[in-house]
């Protein structure tokens, strides 16, 4: 299985299992991830959800460059709307859920970390919304998350420029609640989730659904809105050079936008 699922008592784990690939999320995983979300949101004994990535290298490295590369605008929808159907579950679940980074959280894989309620890295991880240097903007929650989480500033600069946050910056800036050593990274969560799992369940869930509402505003025609600008990359000049580029290893090289003739300023 790709997404595997782990009891620890009143804590399940899921792990994003596909190292080679630095646990990139395609399709079929996001499918499985989930199946595993809805599966564990009807078993009231777990009290307490922790999701990681196989691997020490990373958490998750993005949405499935392979995959994206050859989205036509409509598969760049349906691919946007999977990734906002597991974001908006790990949101609606009574469960807390509680990220354990430990390596690359990069695109998607920021965006799934944005989406639990607490967030801790080892200290080798590296968030990153790299999207606009594959020709996309974020699909999956980072336009509307990123800035409720580091403040629209940072979000701007980290979503325009791609720039790499370390687990020390990450710490300093609010996305992660701890850093710890990448070996003792799960028992630090693990710890973390039975102290939530000995508190009443019906308390915690009230208190993450009202904090949910506090935070989200009303995020959806953001989200709605966001999905169709992810969309309508897909088959762009961009979207082709800068995904190709990835999958070529080399840097992507991209042409300045044309101004529609109707939106040129005739005076000039
Ligand atoms: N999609 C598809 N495949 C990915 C991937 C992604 N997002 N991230 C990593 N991989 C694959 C690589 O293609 C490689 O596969 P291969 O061995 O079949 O060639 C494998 O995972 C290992 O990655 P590699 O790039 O060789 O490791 P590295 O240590 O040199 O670099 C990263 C690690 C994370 C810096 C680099 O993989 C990377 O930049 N990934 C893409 C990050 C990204 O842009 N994510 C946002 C997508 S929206």
């Amino acid at each position: 299985m790709s997404v595997d699922i782990e009891r620890r008592g009143a804590i399940a784990i899921i792990t994003i299992n596909q190292p080679d690939k630095l646990n990139a999320m395609n399709s079929e995983r996001l499918r499985a991830l989930h199946g595993a979300l809805r599966q564990l949101d009807m078993v009231r004994s777990v009290r307490c959800i922790v999701v990681t990535g196989a691997g020490d290298r990373a958490f998750v490295a993005g949405a499935d460059i392979s995959e994206m590369a050859t989205l036509a605008p409509d598969e760049g929808l349906a691919f946007a709307r999977i990734g906002h159907a597991v974001t908006a579950k790990i949101e609606q679940l009574a469960q807390p859920v509680i990220a354990a980074v430990n390596g690359f959280a990069l695109g998607g894989g920021c965006e799934l970390a944005l989406a639990c309620d607490i967030r801790l890295a080892s200290d080798t991880a590296v968030f990153a919304q790299p999207e606009v240097g594959l020709g996309v903007p974020p699909g999956w929650g980072g336009t509307q998350r990123l800035a409720r989480v580091v403040g629209p500033g940072l979000a701007s600069e980290m979503i325009l420029t791609g720039r790499r946050v370390d687990a020390a910056e990450a710490l300093r800036v609010g996305l992660v609640n701890a850093v710890h050593a990448g070996a003792e990274l799960m028992e630090h969560a693990v710890t973390m989730a039975e102290r939530i799992a000995a508190n009443s369940p019906r308390a915690v869930s009230a208190s993450k659904q009202l904090m949910g509402l506090a935070l989200a505003g009303n995020p959806s025609n953001g989200l709605a809105t966001e999905a169709r600008r992810f969309a309508d990359a897909f088959g762009s000049a961009d979207q082709r050079e800068g995904m190709a580029a990835f999958l070529e290893k080399r840097t992507a090289t991209f042409q300045d936008e044309q101004v529609p003739e109707q939106e040129g300023n005739s005076d000039r």
